[in-house]
């Protein structure tokens, strides 16, 4: 199993180009089952839960390949079957997302429930009562869910939470419903408008994405597109704290700064110079030590629960207390314990994790437990002083394109390695 080994102690300087959004990418994939013509995706990101979901489209019937520079080609419209199995589903959440499509386009659909994930229950009973308010018959039965349906039509849809991937799998599901549907309470992330402009390339007529209030009016198909794919927040906000622990100065290109307006503020209130162009950001700690902030997750447009880990990462050696809340997820500190083990001074208490900053880390071999966990942890891993082995970088390998080539290509001192602990002790 792949592990990363980091040597500590190096600032991240330069530049460095943030890849296509895995987040973006996934339902625009998924999206793709709707058109009738070829579709062309660029700023696609080159990652295992895009190979997952390219897997799971072809297994449908759909093929649509990726080239070396990113750039995913196919003709989607030559569907065989109609089913997400829980052996992918299990690998990738995100599976769930051709449950919308499936239903408004082939009037079937049987996908794997999810079921619990490392951070938390994460069910997806929204995506369910919205496609039955659509005029779907799902039954549950067996851990799959089972949806059928004559074309559905339009509804008025109220979100209880907010949810990201409800909201893309209700407004894929609305394009080619007969008549209007009104989504509220949406979810306001910018994957979600991004998707909406992508089905909107397609002949779809959506106004409202990117706002809580999303008014769909269904029409009879869609076309084949060509999209680009919008930027990685999450990956240009990981690169920025990397930049903001090390005292470094980086520029990250082929970025939204306008999508990261909450993580900036953060990044400023830690002693960070930071500026913004018009499709880049670049931070520069000047060498200083950062101070510790308090986070409070939330929807977008506050502070993004994928950030979270990097924060507490940067809490840890930053000077004075800092206290992060997660109020997204329920069970979304398992990179704390890790963190412990490397000398962090935080205290959890329910969903608010004290952190208060440590001079120095030290390395230590390290578990990743989900994505944005193994994030914050080669993160801490770049200050403590040592080398630190990331076990179970599977996780990191799932969202971030190449993330040791990049941070190598800023100073750090970073190598993939498959051997054990022991073995790379003893090379
Ligand atoms: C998406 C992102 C993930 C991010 C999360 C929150 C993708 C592929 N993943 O995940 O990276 O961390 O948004 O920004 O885009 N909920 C319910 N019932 C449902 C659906 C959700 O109760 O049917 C709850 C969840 O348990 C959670 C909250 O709503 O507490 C938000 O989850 P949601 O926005 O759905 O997360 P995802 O879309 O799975």
């Amino acid at each position: 199993m792949d592990k990363l080994l980091i040597t500590g102690g190096t600032q991240l300087n330069g530049e460095v180009r943030a890849s296509g959004a895995k987040n973006a990418a996934l339902p625009i994939l998924a999206a793709t089952l709707l058109a009738e013509g070829p579709v062309t995706l660029t700023n696609v990101p080159r990652l295992r839960d895009i190979r997952t979901t390219l897997d799971l489209l072809g297994r449908l019937g759909a093929h649509l390949t990726q080239d070396e520079d990113g750039v995913v080609r196919g003709e989607p419209s030559t569907l065989t079957r109609f089913d997400a199995p829980y052996e992918l589903v299990k690998t990738m959440r995100a599976s769930i997302l051709v449950l919308g499509p499936l239903v408004t386009r082939y009037g079937q659909a049987d996908v794997s429930l999810p079921g619990g994930c490392a951070i938390g229950a994460r069910p997806v009973n929204l995506h369910i009562d919205g496609l039955r308010a659509m005029g779907a018959e799902i039954t549950v039965a067996g851990g799959y869910i089972r949806a059928r349906a004559d074309r559905l039509h339009g509804a008025r849809l109220i979100f209880e939470t907010v949810t990201v991937t409800g909201t893309e799998n209700l407004l894929m599901a609305a394009v080619l419903a007969r008549g209007e549907t009104l989504i509220e309470n949406a979810a306001h992330e910018p994957e979600v408008a991004d998707l909406a402009d992508f089905l909107i390339a397609m002949g779809a007529r959506i106004e409202g994405a990117g706002t809580d209030r999303i008014y769909v009016q269904g029409v009879d198909r869609l076309g084949g597109a060509k999209f680009a794919v919008m930027p990685d927040r999450i990956e240009t906000g990981t690169f920025l704290v990397g930049a903001a622990m090390t005292g470094g100065r980086v520029r990250v290109l082929n970025t939204r700064p306008d999508c990261l307006e909450a993580v900036l503020q953060k990044l400023r209130e830690c002693g960070a110079r930071v500026e913004t162009g018009p499709d880049w950001i670049e931070l520069d700690m000047q060498g200083r030590r950062p101070h510790a902030v308090d986070i409070h997750t939330a929807p977008y447009p506050a502070f993004p629960t994928d950030m979270q880990a990097q924060f507490c990462a940067l809490n840890s050696i930053a000077d004075g207390v800092g206290v992060v809340a997660e109020t997204v997820f329920e069970n979304r500190f398992m990179h704390i314990p890790e963190l412990q083990r490397m000398g962090a001074d935080i205290r959890i208490d329910g969903h608010l994790a004290v952190c208060r900053g440590v001079e120095h880390l030290t390395a230590a071999p390290v578990m990743a437990t989900d994505l944005r966990a193994s994030a914050g942890l080669v993160l801490a891993g770049l200050v403590a002083q040592g080398e630190t082995l990331v076990d179970r970088i599977y996780h990191l390998d799932r969202g971030y394109d190449n993330i040791e080539a990049k941070l190598a290509g800023l100073g750090a001192v970073i190598r993939r390695t498959s051997a054990t602990a022991g073995e790379v002790e003893s090379a």
